[in-house]
């Protein structure tokens, strides 16, 4: 099975993610996906829109969520909740949260944790920053992240991780397919199991079919092209095709 996932981040307001999903709905059912399944990832003010979209025919997601069942935590959002609202999958440790929100492995490993306990899909992010290449790290940077955000954790088998070299989000950058195939055998070779591996960075119409020569990918997650419905079609097409 592939995956293609949408990150939305915070670009949709509520109404705005309500339009985004009816026209979702009606792109994907104009397709018979045998082989593809698709996701997006809201942000929390939008994820209880699932509740009204039961028979949906794509995978919802959040984008974060917090490892304690409830308590006092102000201004966070808990796995009871998600779990009520039947969230299918929750990124996790994406690059945006470690940065700006100084997430740890030790705080992501925590949250991972409490997913697979719940039955949730966790899509757990890695990848080295421009400066872990420079330093000719970049194996190191990923190894550790993986390492530490699995730690003490034997059933790995509901698990997604997206490699997403921080360096090439957003900005139109794509590592070498090489670079690409050398991370993803290193992530197969670390978890020992053929856990389903996205690649996740500038993914986009005119960039999915040379990243598609990687081998072992599982699919992709998407940032800014997941925003436009007719360009998010177009990866699903390729991805689809391609299987
Ligand atoms: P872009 O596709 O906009 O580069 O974003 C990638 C990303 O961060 C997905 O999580």
């Amino acid at each position: 099975m592939k995956y293609l996932i949408g990150n939305l981040k915070m670009n949709l307001t509520y109404f705005e993610s309500l339009d985004y999903i009816k026209k979702l709905q009606a792109k994907i059912s104009q397709a018979n996906f045998k082989n593809t399944k698709i996701g997006v990832a809201f942000s929390h003010d939008s994820i209880s829109l699932s509740n009204q979209f039961k028979n949906r025919n794509f995978l919802f997601g959040a984008q974060n969520i917090f490892y304690e069942d409830k308590g006092a935590y102000t201004g966070e959002v808990s796995i009871r909740s998600v779990s009520e609202l039947k969230i299918d999958f929750v990124l996790i440790g994406h690059s945006e949260r470690r940065t700006l929100f100084n997430e740890t492995n030790a705080t992501i490993n925590k949250k991972i944790q409490a997913l697979l306990k719940a039955n949730i899909t966790p899509i757990l992010c890695v990848g080295e920053n421009r400066c872990d290449v420079q330093n000719c790290c970049s194996l190191q940077t990923i190894k550790k992240q993986i390492k530490e955000a699995l730690l003490k954790i034997d059933n790995i088998n509901n698990l997604i991780i997206s490699y997403e070299p921080v360096y090439c989000i957003g900005n139109g950058e794509i590592p070498t397919i090489e670079h690409i195939q050398e991370i993803v055998d290193l992530i197969h070779d670390i978890t020992q199991k053929n856990i389903p591996i996205l690649y996740g960075g500038s993914v986009c119409p005119e960039s999915i079919k040379n990243l598609l020569k990687v081998k072992n990918l599982s699919g992709f997650l998407v940032g800014g092209a997941a925003l436009d419905i007719n360009k998010f079609f177009n990866l699903m097409i390729e991805l689809e095709n391609n299987n």
